[in-house]
């Protein structure tokens, strides 16, 4: 049985469609199902532009692969052109072609409004848990007992510090002259902590400014090995890598951001990161990772503590209080 001869112009026809389908509609609906993410991630309209053109050029290779080929690409074009189909379907198509051409262009070149940078809500709240309202930085607010413990370990030098900056504390130890290992932390409470100690009279806030900066130390260590990268050593939201975002990481020195959240929301949006954000944040889609995954309720805190220190800010206080 003959092929019929209109064959290879519709089959032309049909890949540019499923190939822009493709493009248009599947790989967004694919990566909603790979990233999880509430809304699609758009292709391009340069990429757009590359695929489609490579198609055609793959398409026209195709076409003109032989004289044959091209007679029956031609065929129904011809026939088209000569009215064989009907003088109304020809005059209604070179009505409709040129039409779609132009609203095309028409809609390209138009100028177009602009999504406002500001409508993203800095701080959506609709699925934060009530509940962390009121939650308090544990490391801000050290009981008696906690200072009383620390004293002890003071008193034999056995300060329990967290895995993380042990060897290099380790390695200090071994090369300095310290007697005691909270010297590696030089500040004016610990050296003053540090002397009543040798005294053998120590009062508990001394303690516990002495306490404070070693979570301090441990929190500042956490920070630079975790967030520097994109807030930066200043806070400041200019880390070497946050030029590499279009939603910058947040200014920690800047008044509107972590100054206006209470602690508890901070705890919140640092454990649940971009992904931990409800639909009003988006699709302004946010680098910031889920820290839920890789660092424990005490190290979140320990940062917390050393972000707002570094910033020079302060926390909001909860209504309640
Ligand atoms: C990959 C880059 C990146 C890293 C690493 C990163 N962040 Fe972020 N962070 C962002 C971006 C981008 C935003 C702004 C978008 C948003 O609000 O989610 C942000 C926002 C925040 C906010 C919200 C501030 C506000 O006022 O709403 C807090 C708090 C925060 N980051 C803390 C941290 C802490 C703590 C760490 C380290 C444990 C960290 N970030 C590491 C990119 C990052």
């Amino acid at each position: 049985m003959k092929k019929p001869r209109t064959r290879r112009f519709w089959s032309v026809v049909l890949t540019l469609l499923v190939v822009y389908a493709l493009i248009r509609w599947g790989i967004p609906a694919l990566s909603r199902e790979i990233t999880d993410l509430p809304f699609p991630l758009t292709v391009p309209g340069t990429l757009m532009f590359i695929y489609m053109l490579l198609t055609v050029i793959a398409l026209f290779l195709l076409v003109t692969f032989s004289e044959e080929h091209l007679e029956d690409f031609l065929y129904p074009v011809r026939r088209f052109l000569r009215g064989e189909y009907g003088g109304v379907t020809r005059a209604v198509g070179l009505a409709v072609v040129p039409l779609l051409v132009g609203w095309q262009v028409y809609d390209v070149t138009v100028p177009k409004m602009e999504q406002p940078l500001s409508l993203r809500i800095q701080h959506p709240s609709s699925n934060f848990p009530k509940k962390n309202e009121t939650l308090k930085n544990p490391f801000a607010n050290t009981t008696d007992a906690e200072i009383d413990a620390f004293v002890e370990q003071a008193r034999v030098n056995d300060i329990g510090f967290i895995p993380q900056v042990q060897p290099d504390l380790d390695s200090w130890a071994e090369y300095s002259e310290a007697g005691h290992m909270l010297e590696a932390i030089a500040t004016a409470p610990v050296r003053a902590f540090l002397q009543e100690l040798e005294a053998g009279s120590i009062s508990r806030d001394t303690a516990r400014a002495a306490l404070m900066e070693k979570n301090l130390f441990e929190g500042r260590a956490l920070y630079s090995m975790n967030c520097r990268p994109c807030h930066g050593d200043s806070t400041a939201g200019d880390g070497p890598m946050a030029d590499g975002f279009k939603l910058r990481p947040i200014n920690f020195t800047d008044n509107g951001t972590i100054e206006t959240i209470v602690e508890g929301y901070t705890f919140w949006r640092v454990s649940n990161g971009g992904p931990g954000l409800p639909t009003e944040a988006t699709p302004w889609d946010s680098a910031m990772p889920v820290w839920k995954l890789n660092l424990t309720e005490e190290e979140r805190w320990k940062i917390i503590l050393a972000e707002y220190d570094l910033a020079q800010k302060t926390p909001r206080i909860p209504e309640s209080h």
